[in-house]
């Protein structure tokens, strides 16, 4: 199955991609994804097989020396008096490098140790976002810790939320221990850590929806399942205990799925011979997130301790080649000056703003809650080098170039570029305690 990125497409005009990019394209390309990302074919895994002996090659970076950076009190002041816009920035090289490593945490995902894997560029974990108007310091797990301390932080869903909870852990690892107090569902769906040291608790719960889904599976049905008006109870019920959330979702909507709405169909997204209507993933993801904030206003309104909640926005992916060739997603090196959010990525980024926004509205009648977004689309999307690409399987190229190379130009590599999301969640999380 040959089939090219649909980002290619999307690169034309904005109008072009919303009317008339096929959906059929989307379908196919998600349904490549789906395979190889969530249900990875044991033929396939075959080529990992053989590890660990590499031909692994350390490229000496010829890193420009970087520009002086400012001591962290001195970062701090700056960060205190500014109200900073997370979203205008470009990508300077530090020469300070990555605060952990896959070897000294244990919590990241397989696919995503790319260095662990071999990868043998390392010059892609010596970049930090420079913002436009002011600094954006270094993470501080001990700040995260005193202002997160006696609470609760919840990741809700897909594997990007996934991937920027396994950054702040490997993170917080650094300065305290995290105690894993509960796990549940395949592939550690569910967890649960308890950092003993701040009485700070970190969850994650599986909701690629944050709707309540049926996932396309192996004896189930051939696609998604959602029911845009009730909210996943798996994080839902449990929302009295948490004291901020993370939503974090996306890339599921672009697989083939029925709708349901009110107990009837509301439509689907690619389903060939089934007789309902193509009504495409946007305005459904839209509902999805609509529903997710309502029954958190809904849930927290009046309550004594109230909640705080992010939306992550949408995380781009850079397949430039066929995604199942070598050098799908190539790049060593951040994009060079600024990049334009287009096509689907400006799409469902702005879907995430403007929920946020009318939510916004809502809660100025409660009080007691904070929503906003975490606006990552487009610093985001000017790492294309920040993917495991090849490397998420264990030395792929042990054997030579085969044939048929999986790549996962998708997530981020830990350490790697998702590590600044979180950077920028703990400078809005100091804005909100200063009260601003
Ligand atoms: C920045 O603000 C925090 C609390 O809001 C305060 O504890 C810290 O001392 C401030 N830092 C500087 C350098 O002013
Ligand atoms: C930050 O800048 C972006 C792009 O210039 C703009 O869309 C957004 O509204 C700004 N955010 C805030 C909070 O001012
Ligand atoms: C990872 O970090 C540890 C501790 O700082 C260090 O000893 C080790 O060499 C690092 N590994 C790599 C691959 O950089
Ligand atoms: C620890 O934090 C939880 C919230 O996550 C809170 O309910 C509990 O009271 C805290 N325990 C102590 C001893 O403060
Ligand atoms: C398809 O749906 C339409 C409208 O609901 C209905 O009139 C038609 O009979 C259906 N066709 C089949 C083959 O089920």
């Amino acid at each position: 199955m040959g089939v090219t990125s649909p980002l290619k497409v999307s690169t034309r005009s904005r109008s072009f991609s919303t009317k008339f990019l096929p959906y059929v394209l989307y379908a196919l390309f998600s349904i490549a994804l789906f395979r190889f990302y969530f249900h990875p074919s044991p033929f396939l895994q075959s080529t990992t097989d053989q590890l660990p002996h590499s031909n692994r090659i350390i490229l000496t970076s010829s890193s420009p020396p970087s520009p002086p950076s400012l001591s962290l009190s001195r970062e701090e002041e700056i960060a205190n008096k500014t109200s900073c816009n997370y979203t205008n920035g470009r990508w300077v090289h530090d020469k300070r490098g990555p605060l952990y490593n896959g070897t000294t945490c244990g919590t990241i995902k397989d696919g995503q140790n790319c260095i662990s894997h071999g990868r043998p560029d390392l010059g892609y974990l010596y970049w930090r976002w420079q913002l436009n108007q002011c600094q954006l310091p270094r993470f501080d797990p001990n700040t995260f810790f005193n202002l997160l301390s006696n609470k609760h932080i919840a990741f809700v869903g897909d594997s990007m939320a996934r991937n920027q909870l396994e950054s702040l852990l490997c993170m917080l690892a650094t300065a305290s221990n995290p105690n894993l107090v509960y796990t549940n569902g395949e592939d550690n769906r569910f967890r649960t850590w308890h950092f003993d040291s701040h009485n700070v608790t970190v969850s994650v719960y599986w909701s690629p929806f944050l709707v309540r889904g049926v996932e396309k599976s192996k004896g189930g049905p051939d696609h998604n399942e959602l029911y845009v008006d009730v909210v996943d109870e798996r994080w839902g019920s449990d929302l009295d205990h948490l004291d901020m959330v993370v939503l974090s979702i996306g890339h599921w909507f672009l697989h083939p799925a029925v709708y349901y709405e009110g107990g009837s169909v509301l439509g689907c997204h690619y389903c060939p011979g089934l007789n309902h209507t193509e009504i495409g993933f946007y305005g459904v993801m839209r509902k999805a997130i609509k529903i997710a904030l309502e029954s958190i206003i809904e849930r927290k309104k009046g309550s004594r301790n109230g909640i705080d909640a992010f939306l992550t926005s949408f995380s781009p992916s850079h397949f430039e080649g066929e995604w199942d060739k070598a050098g799908a997603c190539p790049k060593t090196e951040p994009s060079k000056g600024e990049k334009m959010v287009e096509g689907m990525d400006a799409d469902m980024r702005l879907i995430a703003v403007e929920e946020i926004e009318a939510a916004n509205v809502k809660v100025k009648q409660f009080g007691g809650m904070r929503l906003e977004i975490l606006d990552v689309t487009k610093l985001s999307l000017m790492r294309p080098d920040g993917h495991p690409g090849p490397y998420m399987y264990p030395f792929p190229f042990a054997n030579g170039v085969e044939e048929h190379v999986q790549n996962d130009c998708v997530h981020w590599c830990l350490p790697g570029p998702i590590d600044t999301w979180n950077q920028i969640m703990l400078q809005v999380i100091r804005r909100w305690r200063r009260g601003e």
